[in-house]
């Protein structure tokens, strides 16, 4: 099998790469790398021998290849899929951009959840597979048992992402804003004797000033938060917080049983893990085991962790999850408005299952 990479050099195709080494993925098939700025270039070390890299924009050197693996971004895609379509290729085109993920000629990945989906697909003759919005795949890995199980009415999902989501230049200026914000009360700080009112103060004003460094996220972060996370809808939401329920609803087809989802989408000062806090109305009331035991049960890697505070503090946070696979999900408990109102927090690293993850394994559904 030929499969071109285009945008494996980006944040979200290094830990492809790195993904598809530990798994060995490279071994079967026939890996060629593609660029757009470095044409007849090396391509990345993967252990066995590759040809130069190829010009991304190229339709008949595209038109060779049995599947290509995008996470070169949006307006990549939209440069090059429909020609290639229209040039008569006929392989499978696996993304990491949101371009076509609401269109009717593809479907969501996310297999640990929607195996059957992507299966039907491949069986009519699908060639489009698309990894979901991040905090929608990494809500549905915590949580996917309960919907699976038919027992989701709706779900309020208030999230807390990562600058990793906005990409790798604002994860810098994160840093660099924590940094500057330190160094600017770092005397104050060391002298015990400080009053804390003044430091913070001082912290207030540094923060609101011009010296923050805010070209990437447009305010500050750091000491912060932004409760807007990609562009504004007409209908008051934001384009993040839309995907939950029109992405939720296509990867689990739930067809004209539409499952509603919403909530408040925050960017926060994490670096590469995206939590959300759930509010799951659920269909009947049911009793804890047994919800423990449907979530745990869904997949290989959400993990229930018990809603005890020491346990919760170790394990259900960014800094515990950063870099790992498996999606914790915890603060289960039922709720004052009644035993059909079920609260939850999950974290999950939002470069893994959150986006490189779902497009290593569909690769590997296609060679199977
Ligand atoms: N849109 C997401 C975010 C990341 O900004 O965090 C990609 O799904």
């Amino acid at each position: 099998m030929k499969v071109g990479f285009v945008g494996w050099r980006g944040m979200v195709g290094s830990v492809l790469m790195e993904r598809m080494l530990v798994e060995n993925d490279f071994a079967d098939i026939e890996p060629i790398f593609f660029t757009t700025s470095n044409v007849g270039g090396q391509g990345p070390s993967i252990g066995k021998d590759i040809p130069a890299l190829k010009d991304a924009h190229d339709i008949t050197e595209l038109k060779s290849l049995d599947a290509i693996v995008s996470c070169q971004g949006g307006d990549y895609t939209k440069a090059v899929f429909a020609d290639l379509r229209a040039a008569g290729w006929q392989g499978y085109w696996i993304d990491a951009a949101s371009s076509l993920r609401m269109d009717d000629e593809a479907i969501i990945v996310l297999d640990p959840v929607n195996d059957q989906v992507i299966r039907d697909g491949l069986s009519q003759g699908v060639k489009n597979y698309i990894g979901g919005n991040c905090t929608v795949s990494l809500m549905l890995m915590a949580i996917g048992g309960l919907f699976n199980a038919g027992l989701v009415e709706w779900v309020s999902a208030m999230t807390y992402q990562a600058a990793s989501g906005a990409g790798a230049k604002n994860m810098r200026e994160l840093i660099s804003q924590m940094g500057a914000i330190e160094h600017n009360v770092a005397d104050k700080l060391a002298d015990p004797a400080s009053a804390i009112l003044d430091i913070d103060r001082q912290v207030a004003d540094f923060i609101r000033g011009d010296e923050l460094p805010t070209d990437q996220f447009g305010a500050p972060l750091a000491g912060s938060l932004l409760p807007w996370i990609d562009v504004q809808l007409e209908n008051g939401q934001s384009k993040e917080e839309w995907k939950a329920q029109v992405e939720t609803n296509k990867i689990l087809r739930t067809g004209d049983d539409l499952i509603p989802v919403d909530g408040t989408c925050v960017r926060i000062g994490a670096m590469r893990c995206h939590s959300q806090a759930l509010t799951i109305k659920l269909k009947k009331d049911i009793p804890m085991v047994e919800i423990e035991s449907i979530i745990a049960n869904a997949n290989d890697w959400v993990k229930v962790v018990p809603n005890d505070r020491d346990v919760t503090l170790q394990e259900l946070t960014p800094a515990a999850v950063t870099g790992q696979l498996h999606v914790p999900v915890g603060r289960l408990r039922k709720m004052n408005m009644g035993g059909e109102y079920l609260n939850a927090f999950t974290v999950g690293d939002q470069l893994l299952w959150g986006a490189a993850e779902p497009l290593r394994r569909m690769l590997r559904i296609l060679r199977e």
